[in-house]
Parts: C-alpha cells; sequence; structure tokens
C-alpha cells in the first residue's frame, strides 16, 4: 500500500469513528474533520473560549484541572495544552465521554476521564487548583447543592463558571434583610431570579432552572465565592472564597463512592 493509501484509511477510519460517535456538542477539528460542523451556535465552543480564554493562566504549568460536564474534551484538552500538570474531566454521559477519549487520543492531549455526577464530585477526593464549571448549572434539579459541592470538596481556588442566562441584565444590590410586608422587593429589576422549567426549553427537557444575571451571581456568593471578574455577559471568574455565615449545611451531601 502506498503512503497515500496508507493515509487515506486512516482518514477514512477516523471519519467513521467520529460518525459512530454522533452527534457531537463540541465542534473539534479532529484530523481535519470538523466533528459538529453545523452547530447552531456556530464554531463552538472555540468561539465561545475566545471571549474569555484571556481570564485564565497561559500557563498552567504545574496545575491541577478539573472539567466538570467536560463533554467532548474540547475545554479539558485546552486546559491540557496550557501545560496543566493533570486534568480531570467528568462527565454523566458515557457517549460524551468516549467522544473525549477519541478527542484526547487524536490530540495526544492526556486528559483523565471517568463518569460521575456532579452530585458525586466527592468521591474524587481532591481538590484542584481550577475547576471549570460550564453549561452545566441550568442542567441540574438542586443547581444550589451542585455549586455548594464544589466548594465542599473540589474547589481549591479558581472556580470558571458559566451559565445559560435568560431575563434582565441588571444586578440589584441585595439588603441584608427585608420587612415581610415589603413585597415589591421581588419584582424589581436586578432582583435574582432562578427561571423554573417544568417541561422542556429549546427541545431540551434536560434544562430546569434558568437564572437571571443576579441570580447566578447571588448563588456563587451563597455557595462561598467571591466573584473576581465578569470575563463576558455570563462567564464568571471566582476564587473560592469563605462560605456567608449560616449558609449552606456543613457536609452538604456526604461524600459517596462512584456510580
Ligand atoms: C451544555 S453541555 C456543556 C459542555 C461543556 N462544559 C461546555 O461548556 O461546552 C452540558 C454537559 O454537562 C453534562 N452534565 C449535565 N448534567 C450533569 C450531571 N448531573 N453530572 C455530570 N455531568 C452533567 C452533560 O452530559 C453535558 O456534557
Amino acid at each position: 500500500m502506498s503512503l497515500d493509501e496508507s493515509r487515506g484509511e486512516r482518514a477514512a477510519d477516523l471519519a467513521a469513528r467520529i460518525e459512530a460517535l454522533g452527534p457531537w456538542f463540541h465542534n473539534l477539528r479532529l484530523g481535519g474533520i470538523d466533528t459538529a460542523p453545523g452547530h447552531f451556535l456556530g464554531d463552538y465552543p472555540r468561539t465561545k473560549f475566545e471571549g474569555f480564554a484571556r481570564f485564565i493562566p497561559d500557563d498552567l504549568s504545574g496545575m491541577t484541572v478539573l472539567d466538570i460536564g467536560c463533554n467532548a474534551g474540547f475545554y479539558a484538552i485546552e486546559m491540557k495544552r496550557r501545560g496543566a500538570a493533570r486534568v480531570v474531566g467528568i462527565d454523566h454521559d458515557e457517549r460524551y465521554l468516549a467522544q473525549a477519549r477519541l478527542a484526547s487520543e487524536v490530540a495526544g492531549a492526556a486528559i483523565e476521564l471517568r463518569r460521575l455526577e456532579v452530585y458525586d464530585v466527592g468521591a474524587l477526593r481532591e481538590r484542584f487548583d481550577l475547576v471549570l464549571f460550564l453549561g452545566v448549572l441550568y442542567h441540574l434539579r438542586h443547581p444550589l447543592l451542585a455549586l455548594d459541592l464544589l466548594h465542599e470538596h473540589v474547589c481549591a481556588d479558581r472556580l470558571v463558571f458559566q451559565t445559560l442566562q435568560r431575563g434582565t441584565e441588571e444586578v440589584a444590590e441585595v439588603p441584608l434583610d427585608a420587612p415581610f410586608e415589603n413585597t415589591k422587593l421581588f419584582d424589581a429589576p436586578g432582583w435574582p431570579v432562578l427561571h423554573f422549567v417544568e417541561r422542556a426549553y429549546a427541545g431540551d427537557e434536560t434544562n430546569w432552572w434558568i437564572p437571571n444575571r443576579a441570580a447566578s451571581e447571588a448563588m456563587l456568593r451563597a455557595a462561598g465565592f467571591r466573584i473576581e471578574t465578569r470575563a463576558t455577559g455570563d462567564i464568571v471568574i471566582c476564587r473560592r472564597g469563605e462560605r456567608p455565615e449560616g449558609a449552606g449545611a456543613g457536609p452538604v451531601y456526604p461524600a459517596r463512592g462512584d456510580r
């Protein structure tokens, strides 16, 4: 077989593996093949990442990274490319993890992949220097519990957070308290609101709670994260801080083994 023929065979084999693992949510360029060329958000997540890449250190040497809801591994692979010592990607969907395995193999990026529910992050028994929690919160029935668990178990320092948001971009000052008779407060623009999706939104029945901007910031604070920078409209860079007095439970949800 000539060199050209063997290259052609390898490309056909890769194309077949990509096809067999579809559909893809991440548009990755694997061996010159786009995995999700018709993505409704365009060249996603590459263009999304361009908007906040500068807020993550260029050099992650010696650092550990956890990518929660890693999907096909775009961000995990990017963090490895920035020199992270160890990158762990977790997702509860085995098909996405299989995509991430193929992507890391093709990219030559050694990332560790585990099937894990966000509620079970305690099973990792490790804190990471950088935690990515992108595009997951609104898929959860218990979003504040998840943030509490990240704070409690896996986040050592920096959290990069993103959520789908709807409603106003305004953020009102949250009072420490208000009298029972003050009912207007809840209708004020900028009051933190979580929109409940009982059925489906955007054709996706895994959407449950969609915060407005004020609610995503308030929930992060309530879980003990300090907002450092709002990188773009929906990307927030946080540091792990102290949990507000009286907020959350202590060990909110006992660490359990892998499911
Ligand atoms: C909208 S995608 C976001 C993917 C990626 N983080 C990004 O920003 O491009 C949501 C991902 O979170 C995963 N996911 C949703 N709920 C989860 C849960 N309870 N535990 C672990 N992963 C979850 C999904 O399987 C999916 O891969």
